[in-house]
């Protein structure tokens, strides 16, 4: 299929939001007998490359777990190697960002993160604040539960405060609390590397979305494989609890 009838596809179906779990990166460089860093430098060729897939498709709405809470436990050299990466994939990918209309927000407590790579992001986010295109939304030190458990703790203050009243509260309430309070659920979730669980990405966000396990590592996915990922989705009936609804 060419990209225009796809973009047309896309265009009729409900797909805006695609959020993707990028595992897979250690396992691609060690069944190579390379270090686990070459996997998470391949995997940012691939961030780049599926970045630029998903702006060619016209699609609204990119998450990418990046960096979650739980990911501090891993050896410390390679931690500092994932910031290194970001801050490169800052530093080269910027300006082509902005030019392309691209707008990077972000999911997760950045005050943890070394100081240059915070300071990369916030810049970044800032520099892309008003973009129009795209939507990369990063998670970084990220995770759900967290997310979720702040939501609720700012939603009491708010009751304490008089703000909201503890009877109007509902889903869409919460929804309004988290990290993604101005981005609409992601109607399919992709997880690469071959694993079948969730790891505490947006658990409240992907109550409904459409699940895609791709058995290839994340630094072997790429332009075909993103597509077969969204023709999937496309050929599923969404039925949201109902019947026939699409
Ligand atoms: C999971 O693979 C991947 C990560 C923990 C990091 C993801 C980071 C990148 C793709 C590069 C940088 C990202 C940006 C946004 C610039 P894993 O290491 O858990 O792989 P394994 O399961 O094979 O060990």
């Amino acid at each position: 299929m060419n990209d225009k009838n796809l973009i047309e596809l896309i265009k009729n179906s409900s797909l805006n939001h695609i959020a993707i779990i990028m595992d897979g990166n250690g396992r691609w460089a060690q069944e190579r007998g390379l270090d686990r860093s070459k996997g998470h430098s391949a995997g940012m060729q691939k961030v780049v490359e599926i970045i630029e897939v998903a702006q060619k498709l016209e699609i609204k709405y990119l998450s990418l777990y990046a960096f979650s809470t739980e990911n501090w436990k891993r050896p410390q050299i390679e931690v500092s190697t994932l910031f290194s990466i970001l801050n490169t994939f800052i530093k080269n990918e910027l300006n082509r960002l902005i030019e392309n209309n691209v707008r990077l927000t972000l999911m997760g407590d950045i005050s943890k993160l070394p100081f240059t790579s915070k300071k990369a992001v916030e810049y970044a986010i800032n520099k892309t604040k008003d973009n129009t295109g795209l939507t990369v939304n990063i998670g970084l030190n990220y995770g759900s539960r967290n997310e979720i458990s702040m939501g609720i703790k700012k939603i009491c203050n708010d009751v304490r405060l008089g703000k909201i009243k503890e009877d109007y509260i509902d889903d869409l309430t919460l929804s309004k609390y988290l990290y993604t309070s101005d981005i609409p659920d992601p109607d399919l979730l992709i997880r690469t590397g071959g694993e079948k669980r969730l790891s505490n990405f947006m658990l409240y966000q992907l109550a409904y979305s459409e699940f895609d396990f791709p058995k290839i590592f994340w630094p072997d996915y790429g332009e075909k494989e993103f597509k077969d990922s969204i023709i999937n989705f496309i050929n599923r009936n969404r039925r949201f609890g109902g019947l026939n609804e699409k």
